[in-house]
């Protein structure tokens, strides 16, 4: 784990979004493919928690591990031979967690038309110490209005998380007391 130096104040101090923001590209082949022959939605699932794992990695300069993974939502099939660019960034950071959205392209591998964007997904990475205990993080810097609508936008799906999270948890608990 890379030592980190504190501000004045104890904290860790805040990194850009760029400083980690990581792309993946990977070619499908026969062995990605479902009983459909298209790309298995596995498959890219595999490389979005890849790409989100090493920016979160790099983010928190050390080890992290997936806490969550939702919203994945795949636009369009993948095909065999197509190049797929996964494309991943901090998009908020709570003490110990951070929220890594990703955004799934294609292209095909020997043509140079525009690759288009099949799927995306938002995952919680929480940076872990040697005894696998959560760590803080340092806070995530936001350099663009883009960059600051998805803080903002990751907030809200985090209010969401933890609302229903406690809500479920609230449930089983009241049927466990009534049984
Ligand atoms: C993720 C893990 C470290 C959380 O540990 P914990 O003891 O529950 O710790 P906490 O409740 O303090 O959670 C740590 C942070 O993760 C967040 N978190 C934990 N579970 C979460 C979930 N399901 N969704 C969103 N955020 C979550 C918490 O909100 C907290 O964030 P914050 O400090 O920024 O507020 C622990 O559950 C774990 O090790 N899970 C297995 C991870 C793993 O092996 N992943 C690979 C799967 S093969």
């Amino acid at each position: 784990m890379t030592h980190q130096a504190l501000t004045a104040e104890g904290e860790l101090p805040g990194k850009p979004t760029s400083a980690s923001r990581t792309t993946l590209s990977h070619i499908m082949t026969g062995s990605d493919t479902n009983l459909y022959g298209t790309v298995h939605g596995g498959v890219i699932m595999k490389l979005a928690d890849d790409a989100a794992g090493a920016v979160a990695g790099r983010h928190s300069a050390g080890p992290a591990v997936t806490a969550s993974m939702d919203e994945m939502v795949f636009l369009e099939p993948v095909r065999v031979g197509d190049l797929v660019h996964v494309k991943a960034q901090v998009n908020w950071t709570g003490r110990t967690s951070m929220e890594v959205g990703v955004r799934v392209l294609a292209e095909r591998w020997n043509e140079s038309t525009p690759a288009s964007q099949v799927g995306s997904a938002y995952l919680v990475f929480a940076a872990i110490d040697e005894e696998g205990k959560p760590r803080p993080v340092p806070p995530v810097i936001p350099e663009n209005d883009q960059d600051r609508r998805r803080y903002q936008e990751a907030q809200i799906r985090r209010t969401h998380r933890l609302a229903r999270r406690r809500a479920i948890r609230d449930l089983r608990a009241s049927r466990t007391a009534a049984s």
